[in-house]
């Protein structure tokens, strides 16, 4: 689709030149240009630059968009989310409200065993359903690129109508699907006196069928005890590698395990979560150029340690935010309330967290040579914000200022 964003008051690039990523003192640089415009033409940029430098002469049936009221970002990769799940748990919100906590609910049977139980009971039709509502309203907060994992079947047959759910979303929703499988999210009730036997039947049996269907570009796994240990997140890791599916971990989220150190050594693409982070995980992330993602809706809602986002940043890890949007424990999917949250509890900048939520996410997700940044050649996937400057976005929080979000050129207006 074509579109021509005109006399733009300011505008975000997150131009990287190439780069996959943005490292270190390089996350405070966001590329801005006042007074600018974008031409999109075939759902890619086809020029970006000051407005007095345009010199083409447009048809006159091009489509246009004033933008001298508006910030324009690129479109926000939200490269973690579980957002395919059915019904809620507000029951423990409540709980959490009265004291109890997550690892308390868990252990009582709530937590992700009490999402699996409606998931097992949901038809494919009524989990697309649900998940293409939330998907509607991400976009409507500027989010034009989601992954979404699996982890609430839990058995061969229900992974497989999630992965085949995500799927079909991918084919038919606007914004870009990126499918997770993550069989491994919790053991199953009905092998908790066999862990290793789940761990076959993700290796042996779920991993394969997925993997030659391709129904998953990447292979997930809650690194964490009571859950799946060091030992038994390599072996699925590696599995999944075999079957064509790139690594990311769950890690150190609720205690020092190792899980970052173990996505370096597995060469994982992203290791998520990270609030329980070692230094020497840390530098095993920098050295192996893992993008660390981080999740600060997470620790906000459960009332947890944030991730050290200042030594990972000092350390030159890439960092990325994502919403981890699920029922448990981060029910919200708006990018700039993570940035808001990582402002203030992370002591990250506006601007960091504005890479982090745009080329750094898609560095999560090996898209950063597509997107993730407004340059010449990549996907026309932008944000309109009407607000006085790009800091706005995080700073004035609990409200939507997206009026406009596109999608490979595609406008699409928020009411
Ligand atoms: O990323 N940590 C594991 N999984 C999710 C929570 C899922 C749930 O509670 O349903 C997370 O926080
Ligand atoms: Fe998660």
């Amino acid at each position: 689709m074509n579109l021509f964003i005109k006399n733009i008051a300011q505008l975000v690039t997150v131009a990287s030149n190439s780069k996959p990523f943005k490292t270190g003192p390089d996350m405070q640089d966001i590329g801005v240009i006042e007074h600018a415009g974008v031409l999109c033409r075939e759902g890619k940029i086809a020029w970006v630059g000051r407005m007095n430098e345009f010199q083409e002469a447009l048809p006159d049936d091009m489509p246009e968009l004033d933008g001298s009221a508006s910030v324009v970002f690129p479109g926000f990769v939200d490269s973690h989310t579980h957002m395919m799940f059915a019904g809620n748990r507000a029951d423990e919100f409540v709980l959490r409200s009265r004291g109890a906590s997550y690892q308390d609910i868990a252990s009582a049977g709530g937590g992700i065993i009490g999402s699996v139980r409606e998931v097992r009971e949901a038809s494919k039709k009524e989990l697309k359903r649900s998940t293409a509502r939330y998907l509607s309203e991400m976009m409507k907060h500027g989010t034009t690129t989601v992954e979404i994992k699996t982890g609430y079947g839990l058995d061969m047959d229900s992974e497989i109508k999630m992965l085949e759910a995500i799927n079909e979303l991918a084919e038919e929703e606007m914004a870009t699907v990126v499918p997770t499988f993550l069989g491994a999210h919790a053991i199953p009730p009905e092998f908790r006196s066999d862990p290793d036997g789940y761990v076959r039947l993700v290796i042996d049996k779920m991993i394969p069928y997925a993997g030659k269907r391709r129904l998953a570009a990447f292979c997930d796994v809650f690194c964490e005890s009571g859950y799946f240990d060091l030992r038994q997140s390599e072996a699925i890791l590696d599995a999944g590698k075999k079957h064509g599916m790139a690594a990311k971990v769950h890690a150190d989220e609720l205690s020092p395990l190792g899980g970052a150190e173990l996505a370096a050594k597995v060469g994982a693409v992203s290791a998520d979560h990270l609030e329980h982070i070692t230094e020497r995980g840390i530098q095993a992330l920098h050295d192996a150029g893992v993008v660390g993602t981080l999740l600060p809706g997470v620790s906000f809602f459960l009332n947890h340690r944030y991730a050290p986002a200042r030594k990972l940043i000092e350390a030159g890890v890439p960092v990325a935010i994502a919403s981890d949007f699920n029922p448990g424990s981060c029910m919200a999917y708006s990018m700039p309330l993570m940035m808001t949250i990582a402002c203030t509890h992370m002591q990250m900048s506006p601007e960091e967290t504005i890479t982090a939520c745009t080329l750094n996410g898609a560095a999560a997700l090996n898209l950063s040579a597509t997107q993730g940044s407004i340059e010449v050649g990549k996907d026309a996937d932008l944000v309109v914000a009407r607000i006085a400057g790009y800091r706005t976005l995080a700073y004035h929080f609990g409200t939507n200022h997206v009026t406009h979000t596109i999608k490979n050129g595609t406008l699409l207006e928020i009411p």
